[in-house]
């Protein structure tokens, strides 16, 4: 019996040290200690045993047990810390690899320039309106006291969507808008893109931005437009910056004008900006028509008020010295990142 131990013990001990995987070493477990094992069976048969005999084979029973029990658990941590190993090596992070790049976008110059805007008109305490680009021709025309056979329509090359929807060709709409829905005093600027059938070149595109205000309370004067007007553009270009207002015809307002500015790159010399004039023309503006306001249920004997709107393209190309409006529209980041 000892021959047997001790058999069983060198067999075991040498398996197992042949064994690579968790499996193998658990196979051989189960062959060895397991209930129907090898030593287990041994074991059994210890009964047959004479009473000097059992101790002494007990005893070598116990250290082959303890032997390949302490084999198996020195193996099983040893492959458990290779499978760390691997794992770990696996995982490792290459930190010296570049990066995936994230391309950034950037403003387009329009919105600079319209935030800017925006900003001086609400500490001057306007609010800013919003109305659609698809309009009808009632309140892109006709309210506004153009009506259908007016010769202001066949300026304004309009993209009609059918009789009587169109896309807006002015930012004035939103005037009626306003007023159909507030009570005076009304105090708001409406920015937005408008639409007119022009061919596409360096200085047209069929669409472009126009940025609508309007102004209506008890004893608002032309003193209030010109003052209003002057305070924007002294603050958007400089307190050196001067006006000056010239007779003009607009169906909505009546009186109407012109406004032009004293040109912010030269000072009023003469330049290529404004074409050596030394003057830009900057807005149209005017006192509310009183049959716009009636139009829009506003009593013009109690209240009264101005309006005014100007192109934002125009003043983004001179102000960032840009010589094709298409540029504003491409999306090109080559362009646009310069800003
Ligand atoms: N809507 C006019 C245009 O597109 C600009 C304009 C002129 C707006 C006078 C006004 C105004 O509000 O009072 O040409």
């Amino acid at each position: 019996m000892k021959e047997k131990l001790q058999a069983i013990k060198n067999s075991a001990l040498e398996e197992l040290k042949n064994s690579v995987s968790k499996d193998q070493i658990e196979n051989l477990r189960v062959k060895y200690l397991g209930k129907k094992g090898e030593l287990t069976q041994i074991l059994r048969g210890m009964g047959s045993l004479s009473k000097e005999e059992r101790p002494e084979i007990g005893k070598i029973a116990n250290e082959v047990r303890e032997n390949i029990e302490g084999l198996i658990d020195t193996l099983t941590s040893k492959i458990k810390l290779t499978e760390k190993e691997e794992k770990l090596k696996n995982e490792v992070i290459d930190i010296s690899l570049p990066g995936k790049k994230q391309n950034l976008g950037h403003r387009n110059p329009l919105s600079i320039t319209l935030n800017e805007i925006e900003d001086i008109f609400v500490s001057m305490g306007f609010t800013i309106e919003e109305g659609p680009e698809v309009e009808y021709d009632k309140y892109n025309f006709e309210m506004l006291n153009i009506p259908k056979d007016h010769p202001a329509r066949g300026e304004q090359d309009t993209f009609y969507i059918n009789d009587n929807i169109v896309l807006r060709t002015q930012t004035s709409p939103v005037q009626i808008r306003t007023m159909l829905n507030q009570k005076p005093p009304i105090k708001m600027i409406s920015p937005g893109k408008v639409y007119r059938s022009d061919a596409v070149d360096a200085t047209h595109s069929p669409i472009f931005h126009q940025i609508e205000g309007l102004v209506i309370d008890k004893d608002i004067t032309f003193a209030d437009l010109k003052g209003t007007l002057e305070m924007y553009v002294k603050k958007m270009f400089g307190e050196d910056a001067k006006v000056k207002f010239r007779p003009h015809h607009f169906p909505f307002t009546e009186p109407s004008a012109e406004m032009d500015m004293s040109c912010f790159a030269c000072k009023g010399e003469g330049c290529k900006v404004c074409k050596g004039e030394g003057w830009i023309e900057i807005l149209g503006c005017g006192m509310v028509h009183p049959k716009v306001l009636e139009n829009c249920g506003i009593d013009p004997l109690v209240y009264s008020g101005f309006a005014f709107g100007f192109g934002l393209d125009r003043m983004v190309m001179q102000k960032f010295d840009m010589d094709d409006i298409r540029q504003l529209y491409e999306s090109d980041m080559r362009f646009l990142n310069q800003f």
